[in-house]
């Protein structure tokens, strides 16, 4: 697969599309005009594709509350989220190494404890754990609490780096765990970069029926990228009947003469959508290749197929 030279979203947001950048650009019309992601999560999609017009929309009030908020900032966000990093959590940075070596997630944290040998690195590492999981769960109050908008920022983007992988956040409540990452360099360049990306991106708060109303221009280009049915809930939930209803959108935009991609895949080992079979049929179905591991229940080892799903 060609080597990814894209720009990550610093959100690391549950089901991006990143690793299938290179394959799925490649299928993305020539010129296009406006380009709709309607269903933008952290904006890998959206921050680089070429277009006249980018308009980027999430029905999860929230997240499109802190992408119009990392636009609006005014700083580097990500040398001041690492300077955060090193005043709140030193365990991560001062003998700390332990912490960020093992998997993310708070909930395999048996399987860390168990992957350590030596019984003092395991005494060691719990007790940075214990440390960082009370300073986490501080912030995380701190959060729900303040009035300050980019104090709030800052902190939602901190949770968001060291907590669980869902973006957690609801009518301004947020409900992140502890976790094991950390804000490192790299992710302080993608953040540094990140709000310039954003600026020339128009965000929009919508269900995606909104986008039955508006009007469409010659070479404008649809991308949807919907959760995906009987797979890992997302906070905004996706059910049959919203599944259904996307059906007779594209549809819809095929009548219209308007192009577009549909992200999904096909039957994996523990997963199958009949619908998407029922309704897919007529359009081109792209096989692409599967090295999209983050979504609960689906194999890393590439057990289910991603497809694009294009009416061009
Ligand atoms: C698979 S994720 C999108 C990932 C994104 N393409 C990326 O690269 O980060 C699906 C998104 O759909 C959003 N969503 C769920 N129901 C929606 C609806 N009815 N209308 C618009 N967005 C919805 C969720 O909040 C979630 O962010």
């Amino acid at each position: 697969m060609a080597k990814n030279n894209y720009i990550k979203s610093p959100l690391n947001y549950l089901g991006n599309k990143y690793k299938l950048l290179p394959q799925m650009l490649e299928l993305y019309p020539n010129n296009i005009n406006t380009f709709y992601d309607l269903f933008c999560g952290g904006l890998d999609v959206s921050i680089n594709v070429k277009a006249n017009t980018i308009v980027a929309n999430d029905k999860h009030k929230d997240l499109i509350w802190l992408l119009n908020e990392i636009k609006n900032y005014k700083g580097m966000l990500g040398d001041e989220l690492l300077r955060l990093d090193k005043t709140v959590f030193p365990m991560n940075w001062n003998g700390g190494k332990a912490l960020n070596t093992y998997i993310r997630n708070s909930y395999k944290e048996d399987k860390a404890l168990r992957s350590f040998n030596n019984p003092n690195e395991r005494e060691i590492w719990q007790k940075l754990m214990n440390e960082k999981r009370e300073v986490f769960y501080k912030l995380r109050t701190k959060f729900n609490e303040s009035q300050d908008k980019d104090f709030k920022t800052l902190l939602l983007l901190m949770l968001n780096t060291v907590g669980t992988i869902e973006f957690r956040v609801v009518d301004g409540y947020c409900t992140y765990t502890c976790g094991n990452n950390r804000v490192n360099p790299k992710l302080k360049n993608n953040l540094n970069i990140f709000p310039q990306k954003i600026k020339e991106i128009e965000l929009s708060n919508n269900d995606f029926r909104y986008y039955y109303d508006i009007k469409y221009h010659e070479n404008d280009f649809v991308y949807i990228d919907p959760p995906y049915l009987g797979t890992t809930q997302y906070k905004i939930k996706w059910n049959n009947e919203d599944e259904l209803e996307l059906y007779k959108f594209i549809d819809y935009l095929d009548s219209m003469g308007v192009k577009f991609a549909l992200s999904n895949f096909e039957d994996g080992v523990n997963h199958t959508n009949a619908y998407l079979k029922e309704n897919v049929g007529k359009y081109n179905i792209h096989k692409l290749t599967d090295n999209h591991s983050n979504l609960t229940g689906i194999s890393k080892k590439g057990k289910r197929q991603e497809i694009l799903v294009t009416n061009y």
